[in-house]
């Protein structure tokens, strides 16, 4: 084990037929494991959150989504990826029908198309176009729009059944598309046959957890033009700090260590709340504290757990504070699509510069109107890719010279 790496555990598994045995960390996803350590990069990864249907593939026989199962809870499965089935029979035929039907354009979301397909291939008594698009529902395509991959799917349904190839619908009950996408009743706790991957794929958290587990850390300093300790003194005046920080509010009355609110965050034309609590510890002597939150926007369809731990100390120049942040975070649900490392350390990194400015304005009695009422987290979002791809073409342009 070294610094970086968490504790381990054995899995064995088989991968496309193949024994594996592996040494893993136990929140290592299924897609990663089979992706990095077995370099089986068919399986795509787009959205790492269970909506797209990029990485779906087979565990005992049923579509899954390989970025919401962890490895270690597949330990004893068959895994099928896309590169087992190669020479598939169903799948051989569904290639050659999204050939002719123009069925994909850049590929993406073909493999996990594939699998989803194949599995109503084997399931569909009758080429039903309803019943297709309701079973593919759970793999989105971002090029072709769906006539061809339906036709596709359809022509092979039908051919098959001319041929007197029958369905294999052994349970009813099972409802169609990938495990954990299934409309309807399918999802029957009772409906998975015995012997199915049912307890093997983790169920998706409703609440945000007790124990609070960082998915990733980073460390941000920002410098004040003005003393320690009058800047430790402010970041204990919770409103005063709110209103400061981008997006925040304050409800009720905080008290020294516990502050009620939330954040509010643009995404295009909504901008939901993320209402939450947040334990506050600080060190007077040692001008350090801890700052632990969650939250939750209102249906819970998105989670946040963070925690901030700070350390005031003399700045270079006389009379300033450089302020020292560990951030640890972690995001689910549709706030995770922002939730890139790179990404949320370069949106933090202009939180908190916008944070620190009004902070300081605000200590040296310069008027400041406060921070925006909201985060617009596409616009950060979007200058920090443009920022990646000015420096990006700064870069090429200095290769060619
Ligand atoms: S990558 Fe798994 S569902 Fe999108
Ligand atoms: S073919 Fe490009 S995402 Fe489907």
């Amino acid at each position: 084990m070294n610094a970086t790496q968490g504790p381990t555990m054995p899995l064995s598994l088989n991968v496309n037929g193949l024994a594996v045995a592996a040494e893993i960390e136990p929140r290592r996803h299924l897609a990663d494991f089979l992706r990095e350590n077995l370099n089986l990069t068919g399986t795509h990864l787009g959205c790492e959150h269970g909506v797209c249907g990029a990485c779906t593939l087979l565990v005992d026989g049923e579509p899954v989504r390989s970025c919401i199962t962890f490895a270690g809870a597949c330990s004893g499965a068959d895994v099928t990826t896309i590169e087992g089935l190669d020479n598939d029979e169903i799948a051989i035929e569904l290639r050659a029908a999204f050939n002719r039907e123009h069925a994909l354009q850049c590929g993406f979301c073909t493999p996990g198309m594939l699998v989803s397909a194949r599995d109503l291939v084997l399931r569909l008594r009758e080429p039903d176009e309803r019943r297709i698009r309701l079973g593919l529902s759970g793999n989105l395509c971002r090029c072709t729009g769906y006539v061809g991959i339906v036709q596709a799917v359809r022509s092979v349904i039908a051919a098959r059944r001319e041929r007197g190839i029958t369905a294999i619908v052994a349970d009813p009950g099972r409802g169609l598309g990938p495990i954990g996408a299934r409309i309807g009743s399918g999802l029957a706790a009772g409906a998975l046959p015995p012997n199915t991957v049912k307890a093997r794929v983790p169920a998706p958290a409703a609440k945000v957890a007790a124990a609070f587990t960082p998915t990733d850390s980073f460390e941000q300093t920002f410098t004040i033009g003005r003393p320690p300790a009058e800047v430790f003194a402010a970041f204990g005046r919770i409103r005063e700090i709110a209103d400061c920080i981008p997006g925040a509010l304050v409800d009720g009355e905080p008290t020294p260590d516990r502050v009620e609110g939330g954040i509010r965050v643009r995404f295009g034309p909504i901008s939901p709340v993320f209402r939450g609590v947040a334990l506050v510890e600080r060190d007077e002597e040692n001008f350090t504290g801890r700052i632990l939150g969650t939250g939750a926007d209102a249906g819970e369809r998105s989670t946040m757990q963070g925690e901030i731990r700070y350390r005031v100390v003399p700045g270079e120049e006389p009379g300033t504070a450089r302020v020292e942040l560990a951030v640890g975070y972690a995001l689910k649900g549709a706030l995770a699509q922002f939730g890139r490392p790179s990404l949320v350390r370069n949106l933090a990194g202009r939180i908190i510069a916008e944070f620190s400015r009004n902070l300081e304005d605000r200590l040296m009695g310069r008027s400041t109107g406060g921070a925006p009422k909201q985060i617009n987290l596409p616009r950060l979002v979007f200058n920090s890719l443009s920022e990646g791809v000015r420096s990006w073409i700064k870069r090429l342009l200095a290769f060619s010279d």
